[in-house]
């Protein structure tokens, strides 16, 4: 892990207490510093679409996770947030609390802008929501080009790539990277890129360790983020899902040991494994619980203690898209429906 970016002092609600606690950072290939975890802004999906933030809600959990240490933010153009989000670090950036320079915003390309020439359109559409003039780091969020209409199209990622790719030189994104690519696609872009990916995000939790990919992936320099960092420990889809829950007598053996929670152990164990997580909440709780484990450190054997969990269970299987050329993962025998696509 590289140098310490900064320290930030975290000052502990309700009980009136401060500690300072060093948020280290992780150097990507375009020689910036990725801050080690993000705060993940996904509402979620409904009958309804995507689930929007009511009455400013996002834009409040932004704004108190700043004041609590986070400086990593993660969206995309397909969940709505973009524009809390600016709204929240504009407060922040005018009340003198950080600079723009502070803070890290990472963004995505949705699946049905990925022709070249559609790729600085939808930047610019983020940056205007995000009232900024730079991202830094625009990830192509599917390796899967749409139509419109949500018909598979056959852009070739390698295309959007190279969309990607001008948007770096033109300076409007900092760094580029990938999301829910496999193994072999993400050695495609290696080999016939041209710029190097900085980033690739990624489902990673206890049931889905990844050892391989991740391994493969900091070989290269590409940064992981790890996305659904709690897995089972917490419900997903609106219901409980089998795995190890919060209580676990192994999480909650270690989390003892340290003084920590057991969410808190599986988030450390992601950081000692070089792998950004990007946890969701907007609990302000539990916003401050996520953020505080930067103080202690596991050992060689509880990481591989808990890496014995791992079943290569997904959350995130979109398999309405799996006839798609470039659909990432392994195919399911009863694909469920396109919810994107209204009947
Ligand atoms: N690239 C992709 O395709 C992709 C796919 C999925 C997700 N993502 C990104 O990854 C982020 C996180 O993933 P996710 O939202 O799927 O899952 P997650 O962060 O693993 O879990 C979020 C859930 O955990 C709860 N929670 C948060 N902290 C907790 C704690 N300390 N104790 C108990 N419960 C806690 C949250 O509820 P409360 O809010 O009520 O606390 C929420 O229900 C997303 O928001 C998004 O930014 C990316």
């Amino acid at each position: 892990m590289a140098v310490c970016a900064r320290l930030l002092v975290l000052s502990l609600w309700g009980l009136g207490l401060a500690s300072t606690m060093e948020v280290p950072s992780l150097k990507m290939n375009n020689g910036r510093d990725m801050p080690a975890i993000g705060l993940g802004t996904y509402l979620g999906f409904d009958q309804n679409g995507v689930v929007k933030s009511k009455d400013k809600q996002l834009r409040d959990v932004v704004m108190r996770a700043i004041d609590v240490g986070y400086r990593h933010f993660d969206t995309a153009s397909v969940y709505e947030t973009e524009q809390e989000i600016g709204e929240a670090v504009k407060m922040k950036v005018e009340e003198g609390v950080v600079k723009r320079e502070d803070i890290f915003i990472t963004t995505k390309l949705w699946n049905t802008q990925h022709r070249r020439t559609e790729v600085a359109q939808a930047i610019n559409d983020s940056l205007k929501k995000l009232g900024l003039d730079y991202i830094d780091l625009y990830l192509m969020h599917w390796p899967i080009g749409l139509n419109a209409d949500y018909s598979h199209s056959d852009v070739d990622f390698m295309e959007t790539w190279r969309g990607l790719e001008d948007a770096q030189r033109m300076g409007i994104v900092k760094g580029i990277g990938l999301s829910n690519f496999n193994k072999q696609q993400l050695e495609r872009v290696l080999k016939e890129g041209t710029i190097k990916p900085d980033a690739i995000q990624i489902e990673v939790h206890l049931q889905n360790v990844q050892k391989e990919m991740v391994e493969f992936c900091q070989s290269e320099g590409v940064v992981v983020m790890g996305y659904s960092p709690f897995g089972s420990l917490v419900a997903r889809h609106g219901s409980t899902v089998e795995g190890p829950k919060i209580d676990d007598p192994v999480l909650s053996s270690i989390a003892q040991k340290y003084g920590k929670t057991t969410p808190q152990i599986v988030l450390r164990w992601q950081i000692e494994r070089k792998v950004v997580p990007i946890p969701k909440t907007v609990n302000p709780k539990r916003l401050e619980e996520n953020i505080n484990i930067f103080d202690f450190t596991l050992t060689p054997d509880e990481v591989e203690k808990i890496n014995g969990f791992d079943t290569h269970t997904r959350y995130t299987l979109p398999s309405f898209w799996q006839n798609h050329p470039y659909y990432p993962f392994d195919k399911v025998d009863n694909p469920i429906a396109d919810p994107f696509i209204k009947v």
